[in-house]
């Protein structure tokens, strides 16, 4: 079984046309194995970017942190970034998170080698790249860090503000997931909602109807089902939570609203071409690998994702409520479950609900309580209700996960517009070593 794993963003394939004078240098960096353990000797290489590009003297450091994805240079996912860099003469960087992309502390992903894949590590990691920097290219000692990152990256901008003040002068975290807890069921039930917003109830009871039918067919094992596995499409019913929310998730509403017109053109009693559609759906989204996959491979991810869901985060997207379209195809006893057969007897229920309660208590949760942060939510985003309250965010509607950090158009809807200029009115503050005013002081 494939692996729940749509919190992965969708890698942007292209390249985008910004100013062709710009280059990115890949290079790499000694960090520790463990920053907690002096006894541990053992070092590794760390992928970062670098671009003097647009420097002058007395410009910023900003850096744009990457999760659990491959850093990709020139993404059209950090536009944003890129703007930035070139708006305030910045120092540019951006880091790539241990354990994923060419970033390999160890040699494969066995549960003994996963041990140094935490939060807490990879905030090290990026403690002492800021340090590094500093101290070793000429001109950078007293510039002023600012530090960008969405979904995961969101989380550890956000987190790396509160261990490590001193490093960072402001942030922007967009998406960010801060608040854990083991059965978020709450994602697909937004999901549903989601649906029924853009799509209509006609896109909604499409999705819920051709769910029962599956399902049905499943059970009863008849000639239906033997149809279906033949053309292959029983795992794109077995995949269609994971398909559908990734969508959602992702697009945005208009592109979300064409999705919903294929969905609802197909006849109810045409179970393949339903089949088919999500065939389609699925062949859109990248391949992250397997839960149980051990050796490393540049855009794999979902293995690694996983073992710090079972091991930190929780958040489980389980089908638990009834007040979603796809069945309770992946209850959350099932989820949870696969946390022990993929990394040990350790992994229990208990074990993961004692790290979430100290990871909640150790940053607070849905209200981390940390100043000059620049907050941001996506309206629709089914990781919504595990940020940031909303009074402390900018909730933006019409986008999908982390868009806010695709570069300005001028087809941005006004509140998107609004969100972004908001953005880089605070940066700019945070640049001029602002931090008086109640905007750059409210915690939250
Ligand atoms: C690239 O650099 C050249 C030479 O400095 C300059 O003339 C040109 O305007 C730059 N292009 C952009 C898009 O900034
Ligand atoms: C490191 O080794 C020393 C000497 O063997 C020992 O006293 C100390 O407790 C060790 N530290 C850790 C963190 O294990
Ligand atoms: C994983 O890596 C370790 C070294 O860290 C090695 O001893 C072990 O054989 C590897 N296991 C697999 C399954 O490749
Ligand atoms: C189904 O998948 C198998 C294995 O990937 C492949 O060999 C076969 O041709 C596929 N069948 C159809 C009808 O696509
Ligand atoms: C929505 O996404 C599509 C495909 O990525 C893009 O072509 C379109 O411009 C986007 N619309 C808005 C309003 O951003
Ligand atoms: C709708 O379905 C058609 C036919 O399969 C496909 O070409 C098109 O890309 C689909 N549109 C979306 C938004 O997925």
């Amino acid at each position: 079984m494939k692996l729940q794993n749509f919190i992965i963003l969708i890698i942007a394939q292209l390249v985008m046309g910004f100013n062709d004078n710009f280059t990115e240098k890949e290079l790499w960096i000694e960090q520790k194995l463990d920053h907690f353990d002096e006894n541990e000797t053992r070092t590794w290489q760390m992928r970062y970017s670098e671009s003097d590009t647009f420097y002058k003297p007395g410009g910023p450091i900003l850096i744009n942190v990457n999760g659990e994805w491959p850093l990709a240079v020139k993404s059209e996912l950090c536009g944003m970034f890129y703007e930035l860099v070139e708006k305030f003469n910045a120092y540019a960087f951006q880091t790539e998170h241990r354990y994923y992309g060419k970033s390999h502390p160890v040699q494969n992903l066995t549960t003994e080698n996963l041990q140094y894949l935490t939060m807490k590590q990879a905030l090290a990691d990026l403690a002492h790249f800021v340090r590094h920097q500093k101290s070793s290219v000429p001109g950078l000692a007293n510039s002023k860090v600012i530090i960008l990152g969405c979904s995961y990256a969101g989380s550890i901008v956000t987190y790396f503000r509160k261990d490590y003040p001193e490093l960072i002068d402001g942030g922007w975290s967009s998406c960010a997931g801060l608040y854990y807890r083991l059965d978020y069921s709450d994602a697909l039930v937004s999901v549903g909602k989601s649906i029924r917003k853009i799509g209509g109830d006609v896109c909604y009871d499409q999705v819920n109807h051709f769910t029962k039918a599956y399902l049905k067919h499943k059970k009863a094992n008849d000639e239906t089902y033997t149809l279906l596995q033949q053309l292959n499409l029983t795992v794109e019913y077995n995949n269609m939570d994971e398909t559908i929310a990734t969508h959602v998730q992702h697009r945005n509403i208009s592109m979300f609203q064409k999705i919903c017109s294929n969905i609802t053109a197909v006849d109810s009693n045409d179970i393949v071409e339903f089949g088919l559609v999500l065939q389609h759906l699925r062949s859109k989204i990248p391949e992250v690998g397997n839960k149980d996959d051990i050796e490393f491979s540049e855009d794999h991810s979902t293995r690694q994702y996983f073992y710090q869901t079972c091991n930190e985060f929780g958040n489980f997207q389980s089908t638990s409520s009834q007040h979603q379209p796809f069945g309770n195809r992946k209850p959350f006893s099932s989820l949870i479950a696969q946390c022990k057969k993929e990394f040990g007897p350790k992994f229990t229920i208990d074990y993961i609900n004692k790290k979430v309660d100290e990871i909640n208590a150790l940053y607070g949760g849905t209200q981390p309580n940390v100043d000059h942060i620049y907050f941001t939510k996506a309206e629709d985003d089914p990781w919504r209700w595990a940020g940031i309250v909303d009074e402390c965010a900018t909730v933006i509607p019409g986008i999908a996960h982390c868009h806010d950090l695709r570069a300005r158009s001028p087809n941005d809807p006004p509140a998107l517009a609004a969100a972004k200029q908001k953005g880089f009115e605070l940066i700019e503050s945070w640049i001029n070593g602002g931090g008086t005013t109640r905007e750059t002081l409210t915690k939250c």
